[in-house]
């Protein structure tokens, strides 16, 4: 029975398995890509301005590209995508912007659950869950449910993240462990310090974008990014579609990655 399973998948794929692949179509190759894309997603707030729109109109059509995107990285084979959704700076905005924006994942949720199960892509929030109202931190307990047994792509949002309050939270449990016994000092490797922190278990960050024009981090992945290809677009994230990601992986792909080493 399993033989006849694999037999067929094989005649499948040698059927199926077209000579040029649709990364070709897109100028890129199909390797290397990245098994970890990180992106800041910017300027919705503009994007909607710029169209004579109240900004809640951008992060609605950005909560939509948010669906698109992850579909075609899972589709490119990316393993782990980390997007920058709210950030612990973000509640310093109007308090009609901040609602809304704690109301719309509940909606992205229910509305990406069938898309999340058929491309078997495995949802998780990072952030500090514990201050996000109520009825939003329900709704993540439902969609990481819901998604836990998947094994595709790992899709994360990232929902009140700050990265200093990541690193923060690592040093406490940490010196917890060296106080209590469980560790000491000299235990402390970039290992351990990783276990510690929120994407603990994901690869490595090997791309990172930011959208919309700013050059800057604002607080994201400090850690995580040590070794990361920057890539910053002026595109605006409700326009960053599936062309705008070929062409981040492509430039990713020009880069030439040392790590410190020489070639
Ligand atoms: C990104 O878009 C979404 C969040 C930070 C919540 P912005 O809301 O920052 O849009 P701009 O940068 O003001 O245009
Ligand atoms: C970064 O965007 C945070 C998110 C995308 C969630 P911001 O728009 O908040 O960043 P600044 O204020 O321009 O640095
Ligand atoms: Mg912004």
């Amino acid at each position: 029975m399993l033989f006849k399973k694999k037999s067929k998948l094989k005649n499948k794929t040698a059927s199926t398995t077209p000579t040029t692949t649709s990364l070709d179509k897109a100028h890129i190759r199909t390797q290397p890509i990245p098994r970890h894309v990180a992106i800041i997603l910017d300027g919705n707030g503009r994007w909607a301005q710029e169209r004579g729109k109240p900004r809640m109109f951008g992060h609605q059509e950005g909560m939509i590209n948010v669906k698109h995107v992850a579909a075609v990285a899972s589709k490119m084979g990316i393993e782990a995508m980390t997007l920058y959704a709210f950030s612990t700076e973000n509640w310093k905005r109007a308090a009609d912007e901040v609602a809304f924006l704690m109301k719309l994942p509940i909606r992205f949720f229910d509305e990406f659950a069938p898309v999340l199960m058929e491309l078997n892509i495995k949802m998780e929030i990072i952030g500090k869950k514990s201050e996000l109202p109520k009825e939003l931190q329900k709704a993540i307990m439902r969609i990481e449910e819901m998604t836990g047994g998947n094994t595709g792509m790992r899709l994360m949002i990232a929902l009140n993240y700050g990265s200093q309050d990541e690193i923060i939270s690592m040093v406490a449990q940490v010196a917890t462990k060296v106080k209590t016994g469980q560790m000491n000092i000299d235990d402390i490797t970039s290992t351990v310090i990783e276990d510690h922190l929120l994407t603990a278990g994901l690869p490595p960050v090997d791309l990172m974008i930011r959208t919309s024009g700013e050059r800057r981090i604002s607080n994201f992945l400090l850690w995580q990014i040590a070794y990361s290809e920057l890539y910053f677009t002026d595109t605006a994230w409700p326009d960053f579609k599936e062309d705008a990601l070929y062409e981040a992986v492509a430039e990713f792909q020009r880069r030439d990655r040392r790590f410190g080493g020489i070639k």
